[in-house]
C-alpha cells in the first residue's frame, strides 16, 4: 500500500481506503462484512469510511462489529464517519447545527462501538447555519476526543474558502479534506472547481464513487447483471438505469468498451484502470473503494500495479477516450508559466 498524507494534516491514509454506502448492513451483513474488512485490512487497507445515514445506521453499525470482533488495535485504523442526513425526520436531527452535529456524532460513535473516529465529515453544507456555528461545532467536537480532523463532503469551492477563512479567522482549525465523487465520467468539479483550493489550502480529496458505482468494471456494458448494485437497488438508481439506453448512456458504455481495450494491453482489468487512473492525480488524498465481495476488492487494489504503467503516453490515450477534460482556466492567450513556479500564484 502507498500512503498519502490527508491535505495539510499529518494524518497518513492509505492510497486506497474502503466505503460502506449501500452495502455493509445494506446489500452485505454478518459475516461476509467481516470478510471484506479482514480482505482489506490484510491487504494494507487501513482506513474505513462510513456515514450516520448509511443504511439508516446499520453500515456504522455492522463496521463497528467486524472491526470489534477481528480485534484490531484502535490507533492502527483510520476511521471515518460522516453527519448531516441524520436518521429521523425532526427538526433538529439532521444538518449541521451545533445540535445536530454534536449529538449526531456521539450517536454515531456509540454505533461503531469506538471513543473517536479519525476524520468526521460534514456530509453536505448547511445554508441554514451559520458558517461560525459550523466551524465551532467541529472544533468542539475535535477538543472533545471524539475526532481528530475534520473534512467536508460535496461542497462548492466558496463553501470551504469560507470555512477556512472563518476557521482562520477565530484561530480554530479547518477543514482537511474534502470527500467528493470522482471518476472518469465526473471531473468537473474535483478537477477544476476545486484547484485553486488544493493551492491555497493544501486539501485533498477521499474520492467516492471512483468506478460509477460499478459502471466503469464494465459490468454493465450489456444490461444490467442480476444481483448488482442496479439491480438490487433499482429504486435509487431508477435514472442510472433508464439512462443507461439513452445516447448519453450508451457513450458512456462505448467509452468503457475502449478503456478495456488500454486496459487490456496493461495486463489489468478496466476496473484497476480506472481506479488508478484517479489515485494518479497528486490531489486525491484516498481513493475509497466500494465493494460487495473480497474478489472484487483484490482486483480493485491491483490498481497499485497499474499506477507506474500509467505513462504520459497512456494517459493521453486515455484522455483520448474520454474526451471530458475540463477546460484550462482563459488565460486569455497569454503564453503559459514557467512549469518550475506552476505551484506559485
Ligand atoms: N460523501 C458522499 O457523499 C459519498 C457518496 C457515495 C459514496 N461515498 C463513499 O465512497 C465509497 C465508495 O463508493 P461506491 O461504493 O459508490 O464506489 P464504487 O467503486 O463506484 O462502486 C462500488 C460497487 O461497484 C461494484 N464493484 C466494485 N468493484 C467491482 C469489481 N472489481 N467488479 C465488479 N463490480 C465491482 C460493487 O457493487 P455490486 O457488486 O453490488 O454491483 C461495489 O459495491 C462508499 O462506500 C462511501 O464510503 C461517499
Amino acid at each position: 500500500m502507498l500512503f498519502r498524507r490527508l491535505g495539510p494534516s499529518g494524518l497518513r491514509v492509505p492510497l486506497f481506503s474502503l466505503g460502506g454506502w449501500l452495502t455493509y448492513g445494506g446489500t452485505v451483513v454478518g459475516d461476509p462484512v467481516k470478510e471484506i474488512i479482514k480482505t482489506a485490512f490484510e491487504n494494507g487497507i487501513n482506513m474505513f469510511d462510513t456515514a450516520e445515514a448509511y443504511e439508516k445506521g446499520k453500515s456504522e453499525i455492522e463496521m463497528g462489529r467486524a472491526i470489534k470482533e477481528l480485534g484490531y488495535r484502535r490507533s492502527d485504523l483510520v476511521i471515518s464517519t460522516k453527519i448531516f442526513f441524520g436518521l429521523r425526520s425532526g427538526p433538529n436531527d439532521g444538518g449541521l447545527s451545533r445540535k445536530h452535529i454534536i449529538e449526531g456524532t456521539q450517536e454515531s460513535l456509540a454505533r461503531l462501538q469506538m471513543d473517536y473516529v479519525d476524520v468526521i465529515f460534514a456530509h453536505r453544507h448547511d445554508a441554514n447555519v451559520p458558517m461560525e456555528e459550523i466551524v465551532r461545532a467541529f472544533n468542539f467536537v475535535i477538543d472533545k476526543g471524539w475526532a481528530f480532523y475534520w473534512g467536508t463532503s460535496e461542497w462548492s469551492a466558496r463553501e470551504i474558502e469560507e470555512a477556512y477563512h472563518v476557521a482562520d479567522r477565530l484561530g480554530l482549525q479547518g477543514p482537511i479534506a474534502e470527500q467528493c465523487q470522482h471518476h472518469m465520467l465526473h471531473r468537473e468539479r474535483p478537477e477544476k472547481e476545486y484547484a485553486p483550493l488544493y493551492k491555497r489550502y493544501g486539501i485533498s480529496t477521499t474520492t467516492w464513487s471512483s468506478l460509477a458505482s460499478g459502471l466503469l468494471t464494465g459490468k454493465y456494458n450489456n444490461g444490467i447483471p442480476p444481483g448488482s448494485r442496479f439491480d438490487l437497488k433499482a429504486d435509487f438508481f431508477k435514472d442510472t438505469r433508464a439512462s443507461l439506453t439513452t445516447p448519453e448512456g450508451q457513450e458512456k458504455i462505448r467509452k468503457v468498451q475502449e478503456l478495456t481495450k488500454i486496459a487490456e494491453e496493461l495486463g489489468a482489468s478496466t476496473a484497476a484502470l480506472a481506479l488508478a487512473w484517479v489515485a494518479r492525480n497528486t490531489n486525491t488524498g484516498t481513493v475509497i473503494l466500494g465493494a460487495t465481495k473480497p474478489e472484487q476488492l483484490l482486483d480493485n487494489l491491483k490498481a497499485l500495479e497499474v499506477l507506474p504503467k500509467l505513462t504520459d503516453d497512456v494517459l493521453a490515450r486515455i484522455e483520448g477516450v474520454l474526451n471530458n477534460q475540463p477546460a484550462p482556466l482563459n488565460v486569455y492567450s497569454r503564453p503559459p508559466l514557467d512549469p518550475l513556479v506552476k505551484n506559485r500564484f
